[in-house]
């Protein structure tokens, strides 16, 4: 039986480890990035409609294109263009809590819920595996926004193994005005390294004994972003922020992928609320939001 409605929810994330290498023939950089999946969510409603439409709605949902060019609206293109007979005319409604344009995954995660949410509303029963090769034609992030918890990405991110997480890790984010582009931080990355050698990048062991073992203060020494220093060049206010964060309390802070926002880690609950109440009153930041992870991939959480 097809469905009428579909709402699928999916985190976003924060990259505990971003090793990026040389730039490749194709513009892509290999990584080593290390995806852990937090609470903050968007959710995504398909409903079928006469063609494919798009409406957004949550914090800066005007800064989301609403046409075929939004990731989402080409998910669901993807899935349709893989089986005869399936026209793409679906409505798909997009709540956005996951800052938009924030180094979180915010795109690639509505990609990975309007493809789980199309394949429940048709019938059209793709399995993980080809969901997971449509996920990686549409974006680096966009694999891991479907399978969430935590993840180690290879090759441009899109090539994943699953991580053994020992325990709940608590995260503050500052939310900082306005996006970063993502190509633009990684042009900016390869223009500060210039002619420098760039080593192959692997993820580090004590940082997955961090992650299996659930140590926050462990976790915390491990942090590491290749994409920081590109970040805070081209938004060079990051800085501040980074400083707040830990100034507050935090563990150690750090931006999140391409940023602009930053992320810290916490000791524990407690101490992320007051890191966060700290950071606020800094006013070195838009916004800032409490939540935890690992936390669990694209999920269909009504269906009519
Ligand atoms: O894969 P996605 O479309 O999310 O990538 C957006 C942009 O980020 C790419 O066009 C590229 O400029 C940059 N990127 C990269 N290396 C990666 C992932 C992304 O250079 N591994």
């Amino acid at each position: 039986m097809t469905s009428r409605s579909v709402t699928v929810r999916v985190p976003a994330k924060v990259n505990v480890q971003l090793a990026v290498g040389g730039p490749r023939p194709d513009g892509f950089h290999d990584l080593a990035n290390v995806f852990l999946a937090v609470g903050l969510y968007d959710e995504v409603t398909v409903t079928p409609a006469d063609g494919l439409r798009i409406t957004v709605e949550g914090r800066d949902a005007d800064q989301v294109p609403a046409d075929a060019s939004n990731l989402a609206a080409r998910a669901a293109l993807a899935l349709a263009a893989r089986r005869e007979g399936v026209t793409p005319d679906v409505h798909i409604h997009i709540v956005k809590d996951i800052p938009v344009a924030g180094g979180m995954a915010g795109g690639s995660a509505d990609a990975a819920a309007a493809l789980l949410a199309c394949d429940a509303l048709w019938g059209t029963g793709a399995g993980r595996e080809e969901m997971l090769e449509i996920c990686a034609e549409l974006g680096s992030d966009v694999p891991f926004s479907l399978v969430g918890g935590a993840a180690l990405g290879r090759g441009r991110g899109e090539l994943l193994t699953a991580l053994p997480v020992g325990g709940a890790f608590h995260w503050v984010f500052a939310v900082a005005d306005g996006g970063l582009s993502t190509p633009a931080v990684y042009r900016e990355c390869d223009r500060l390294r210039g002619d420098a050698a760039v080593p192959e990048p692997e993820p580090a062991p004590a940082l997955l004994d961090a992650l299996r073992t659930g140590d926050p203060v462990a976790l915390a020494a491990s942090l590491a972003n290749d994409l920081q220093a590109a970040a805070v060049s081209l938004r060079p206010s990051l800085a501040a922020t980074l400083a707040a964060g830990t100034d507050a309390g935090a563990l150690a802070g750090l931006v999140s992928g391409s940023g602009p926002t930053c992320a810290f880690l916490a000791k524990d609950a407690e101490s992320a609320r007051s890191v966060a109440a700290a950071l606020s009153a800094s006013g070195t930041c838009r916004a800032v939001r409490v939540t935890s992870g690992p936390a669990e991939g694209a999920t269909v959480v009504r269906q009519s």
